[in-house]
């Protein structure tokens, strides 16, 4: 299981934690940026970003939860590893092509509430998807299990080296059902930046 540790809850100590991220065996770097519309929130503007860049050792996984889709296209340009937005905010392939023809993997991420059918379109031509297992837009909420369904029903119908990864609310407990299902890749947040040891927090989600 390939973990990506988010430093949302970390916000306020965004250096520290990039640093222990760096000492960690983490496999990325979770970047969550908000822009107080797709979600309340004002996170991760790209100033920010490009310090993290800076100091970071990982290769990034930028989570975009924004609507505007000239933002995505500038934080594609900082070309991490993963840009993963949201299929809510497309109605074609257009901005999947852009962020590919840069060199970038591109991941969409998709809402609790939201039908995994809406997916179906793009599977061949992305790298990674982001279930949410929370409402997005803030860390430390619940885990919400009634996701782990549409992880099955993409499981069956995705082609092999398609990238399953979900977010929101993992811990050692909640990973086990992330496991079962087929989940390649976690996201977390709250349970490695609020523990002592991030590399022991890591280990018990892998
Ligand atoms: C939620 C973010 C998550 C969040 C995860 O909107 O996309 O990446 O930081 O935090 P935890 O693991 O605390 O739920
Ligand atoms: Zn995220």
């Amino acid at each position: 299981m390939k973990v990506s540790v988010s430093i949302l809850s970390a916000y306020d100590e965004l250096i520290s934690a990039v640093k222990k991220v760096n000492e960690s065996s983490a496999d990325f770097l979770h970047i969550d940026v908000m822009d107080g519309k797709f979600v309340p929130d004002k996170k991760f503007p790209i100033e920010v970003v490009k310090d993290v860049i800076s100091i970071s050792k990982k290769p990034l996984d930028v989570h975009l939860m924004v609507s505007n889709l000239d933002t995505i296209k500038k934080y594609a340009l900082l070309k991490p590893e993963y840009l993963t937005f949201h299929v809510e905010t497309i109605k074609d392939h257009l901005l999947i092509n852009y962020v590919k023809s840069l060199g970038v993997k591109v991941g969409l991420a998709i809402n609790p509430e939201t039908d995994v059918k809406v997916l179906m379109p793009y599977i061949n031509d992305i790298d990674l998807v982001l279930f949410m297992s929370v409402n997005p837009g803030l860390g430390g909420q619940k885990f919400e299990k009634k996701v782990i369904e549409k992880v099955k029903i993409l499981k069956k119908s995705k082609r092999s080296n398609l990238i399953i990864s979900i977010d929101g609310g993992l811990n050692d407990k909640t990973i086990n059902l992330c496991k079962h299902a087929g989940c390649d890749m976690v996201v977390s947040g709250s349970y490695v930046t609020n523990s002592a040891n991030y590399d022991e927090a890591i280990k018990n989600l892998r």
